[in-house]
């Protein structure tokens, strides 16, 4: 299978490397729409747009099926156009946690708005906007990072479970672990289990991203544990 995997940058990786461990024998396209980050400030309208040109030039490299490895946009996605199938990392969440009481889910302000983990969710839920955040992991300057994920999570000790709602925060785990020790559940698990049912075929990967720079190429190398990669910079329009 060919398969288009979207971002604005680098959080979606997170969600690659799991494919890549998991589901190795495809053909990954990853876009990471670096020079528009972060899509979570912006408006519906804006990111709508740029998601619709990356999803066109997926469709010209002619996949079979889009991964939408960004919460943000997976928020809205019923504003998407493809004539492909589309993979959003939220509506795999239905019916599979409304056993807890009570759940903490950080994403992005334009997640936020939108509601969208309601409507999987059937249980409480303590919606942290946290805009600090992906630009803090996409400059790799965590001088504040503590400090910041404190006051994030200072309200959410009586939730038993953090979804980490927006694919760039896996990449800081470790840090949230110490504010946070209970459950952590990443949104890369549920499109892993759906991904397994697919027939492997060929195994291949090519990385774009709208905006290259060294901190984001040392970012690809660390996150996916891999030295060797090509990635290119691709400008869309
Ligand atoms: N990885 C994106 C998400 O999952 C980040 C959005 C942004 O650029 O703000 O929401």
């Amino acid at each position: 299978m060919k398969i288009g995997i979207l971002d604005s940058g680098i959080g979606g990786l997170t969600v690659l490397k799991s494919l890549l461990r998991k589901c190795p024998d495809h053909e990954y396209i990853y876009y990471g729409d670096t020079i528009h980050l972060p899509y979570g400030e912006k408006s519906r309208e804006e990111i709508i747009g740029y998601a619709n040109n990356i999803i066109n030039f997926f469709e010209s490299e002619n996949i079979d099926l889009i991964i939408i490895a960004c919460g943000t946009l997976s928020s809205n996605k019923e504003f998407l156009k493809s004539k492909k199938r589309l993979i959003d990392i939220i509506s795999p969440l239905k019916g599979k946690l409304d056993n807890y009481n009570k759940i903490s889910i950080m994403a992005t302000p334009l997640s936020i708005k939108t509601n969208a983990f309601k409507k999987y969710i059937n249980t409480k839920i303590d919606l942290i906007s946290c805009p600090k955040l992906v630009p803090i992991i996409e400059s790799e300057d965590y001088s504040d990072l503590d400090n910041v994920l404190e006051k994030y999570l200072e309200n959410s000790i009586d939730s038993d479970a953090l979804i980490l709602g927006c694919t760039h925060y896996p990449i800081v785990k470790d840090s949230i672990i110490k504010f946070f020790n209970k459950e952590i559940i990443c949104l890369d698990k549920f499109v892993v289990e759906m991904l397994s049912e697919l027939k492997p075929g060929k195994s291949s990967l090519k990385l774009y991203f709208s905006k290259i720079d060294e901190i984001l190429i040392k970012n690809v190398k660390k996150i996916l544990e891999i030295d060797n990669l090509n990635i290119e910079r691709k400008w869309l329009k």
